[in-house]
């Protein structure tokens, strides 16, 4: 749920995550559709890239009324003007993370991009867990850090000095906590290390109070690329009771 002070960030610009995208636009304009007596029914939020004249919709909220969104939309294009647009492309202050439209949950906002000529990818799994988990082993040794970008905390496990696995979570919002990233060095794979680090970092995030751990990976890549592939991921979150909660898609729209 977005907090009026989240509101007040995304209306300014600015987001706590891809703050340095946002940096690079011009003030966000926001404009809402009202029905009788003023009453609110739709918003859409958009601005420029002045380096590349890109134009951006950066959050619309309709009630998943296709009618609106297509209203929304079309009022973004004709103020970006017969450019490149991409919607949905990073995270908003409005939400912990989510860099794209979760398209099972706003299939009418989706299909009034794809109307006006957007063309969508699919490029994140969005999955939660309440917590605890039961069972979850724990890491031994694990050495743990604030950080400051993201706002949480860095898990590390060493052995003779050498970083073997790492993993970073998110300050708790309103009982939500993000796990932003868990890695394994390729050489200690698949001994059992990532998830104990997955059982402690959800402790920790437990501890200050998130009732539910949300994650996004980004299993876009193709198989077996070694960089991004999310095979080992995705089966390491499914063994600990993740479930996916939607597909976050971005789109873009050229002239
Ligand atoms: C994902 C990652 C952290 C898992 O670490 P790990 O130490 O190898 O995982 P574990 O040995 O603890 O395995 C935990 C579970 O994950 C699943 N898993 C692990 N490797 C897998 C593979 N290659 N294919 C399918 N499932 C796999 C299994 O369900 C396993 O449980 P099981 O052994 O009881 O069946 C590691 O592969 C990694 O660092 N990958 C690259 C970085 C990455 O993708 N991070 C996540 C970004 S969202």
């Amino acid at each position: 749920m977005a907090t009026p002070a989240m509101l007040a960030e995304a209306l300014a610009g600015r987001s706590p995550i891809d703050g340095g995208w946002w940096a690079e636009l011009e003030p966000p304009v926001t404009e809402v559709i009202c029905g009788e007596a003023g009453k609110v029914l739709g918003v859409v939020s958009y601005a420029r890239r002045p380096s590349d004249g890109a134009g951006f919709i950066l959050w619309l909220h309709c009630h998943e009324d296709q009618a609106l969104a297509e209203a929304l939309i079309a009022r973004a294009l004709e103020r970006l003007v017969q450019r490149t647009v991409h919607a949905f492309e990073f995270a908003a202050a409005l939400a912990l993370g989510l860099e794209g439209l979760p398209a099972r949950h706003r299939p009418a906002t989706r299909k009034a991009l794809e109307a006006a000529g957007f063309t969508g990818r699919d490029l994140w799994r969005y999955m939660r867990a309440a917590l605890p988990i039961a069972g979850l082993p724990h890491a031994p040794h694990v050495t743990v850090h604030e950080c400051e970008d993201p706002a949480g905390k860095r898990l590390e496990v060493r052995e003779d000095g050498e970083l073997l696995a790492e993993a970073t979570i998110g300050r708790p919002v309103a009982g939500t906590g993000v796990l932003w990233w868990i890695g394994v060095a390729p050489p200690a794979r698949g001994r059992g290390l990532g998830l104990a680090l997955l059982g402690s970092a959800l402790d920790l995030l437990k501890g200050p109070g998130a009732s539910e751990a949300i994650l996004f990976v980004d299993d876009d890549a193709p198989r077996r690329d070694p960089d991004r592939d999310r095979t080992a991921a995705t089966g390491m979150y499914d063994r600990a009771g993740f479930t996916e909660v939607d597909r976050l898609h971005s789109f873009t729209r050229r002239p």
